[in-house]
């Protein structure tokens, strides 16, 4: 779309969030998370309720905060540079916050006037309308969804409106998504996946987001996958290596059952999530023989090649340290997970 979004990446290293209240034992929230997204492609983060992927979101972007005091730590690199002001990821939360009466154009263009300076505002809202299949709606007035007499642009246009500020807003070159298709129906959460697939491929930029219960089709535009549980990384790899990888460890998904919400049953039972279908099918979860069965199988994996849980222990990248960060000093905020 622009050119500071040419080719982009982001890698991770031992991303680790730890709250320490001033009563009561330390929290360990993310412990040690690694990983990448890469160029052009789409990598789906998953993983049971209270796994931590909105925190790990905000830990990349450098838009954690927490009312408690607490520290990060860890290394995030885009393009192959430590994260910063200059390198920065786009990061789209779940909630819209948008000019009801403006035009979608109109919303783009006040985003490129106030944020691109030295470029053509119109020009750059021009490219993003076309970038995320906004041309149709250029001219229809964004409305609010909670008000019948200001009915605007549907769920899904909304949403990829959204992303398209951000995109202009951030210059970044990696887009970061906390669950971009929840709340919307089934048509619009695959419309605003298929903007994402394509954002990445034509612009070859890295995009993360993360995601619950896809659909199939949806599943079919993601790249590459990390599974988080209780904070950790169980497996990170190529999507389509997901299900042969937890059969191999003794979580064969059964006929007719839909990939994603089995594995993430799986999960659910380690992190003792209460009343899943899981816990009654399965005998055992990844906390007990099969994590031991997955940590052989891992090093297995490390030693011949690809991942699965052995990225989450790769030191891929000596990047920018977070330091003992900003949010230990307990600022409040909106952002907080
Ligand atoms: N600043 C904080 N203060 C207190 N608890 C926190 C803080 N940040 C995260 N947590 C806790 O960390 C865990 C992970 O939260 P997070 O929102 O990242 O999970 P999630 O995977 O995004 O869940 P969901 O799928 O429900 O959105 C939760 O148990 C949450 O309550
Ligand atoms: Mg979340």
């Amino acid at each position: 779309m622009h050119d500071a979004m040419a080719s982009s990446s982001l890698e991770y290293e031992r991303i680790t969030f730890v709250l320490r209240p001033r009563r009561g034992p330390r929290r360990v929230i993310l412990d040690a998370v690694s990983g990448r997204a890469a160029a052009a492609q789409t990598t789906a983060l998953m993983g049971p309720s209270g796994s931590g992927k909105t925190t790990l979101i905000h830990a990349l972007a450098g838009t954690l905060r927490s009312r408690v005091p607490a520290e990060l730590s860890g290394a995030v690199r885009v393009d192959g540079e430590p994260a910063g002001a200059r390198r920065r990821c786009a990061v789209v939360g779940q909630e819209d916050a948008l000019f009801p009466l403006f035009t979608v154009r109109e919303t783009l263009t006040l985003c490129a006037a106030l944020t691109r300076r030295g470029e053509d505002p119109d020009r750059v809202a021009e490219a993003t309308l076309r970038r995320l299949g906004l041309a149709k709606v250029a001219e229809t007035r964004v409305g609010d969804p909670s008000e019948p007499l200001l009915r605007g642009v549907s769920g899904g246009e909304r949403r990829r409106l959204s992303i398209g500020c951000e995109l202009i807003a951030s210059r970044g070159g990696v887009v970061l998504l906390d669950e971009p298709t929840s709340s919307l129906d089934a048509y619009q959460a695959l419309s605003v996946a298929r903007s994402l697939s394509g954002l990445a491929r034509e612009s070859r930029v890295a995009v993360l987001l993360s995601v619950h219960q896809p659909r199939a089709e949806i599943c079919l535009l993601l790249d590459e996958l990390q599974l988080l549980s209780r904070g950790r990384v169980v497996y990170s790899g190529p999507f389509a290596a997901a299900e042969p990888w937890f059969a191999a460890l003794g979580h064969a998904v059964p006929p007719r059952f839909n990939a994603m919400d089995f594995l993430l049953d799986v999960l659910a039972v380690d992190d003792g999530g209460e009343g899943s279908r899981a816990r009654r099918r399965l005998p055992t979860s990844l906390g007990g023989a099969a994590a031991r069965r997955s940590r052989g199988a891992a090093r297995r994996r490390r030693r011949s090649g690809p991942r699965g849980r052995a990225r989450a222990g790769s030191s891929r990248c000596a990047g920018s340290r977070i330091a003992r960060s900003s949010a230990s000093r307990g600022r409040p905020s909106s952002s907080s997970p």
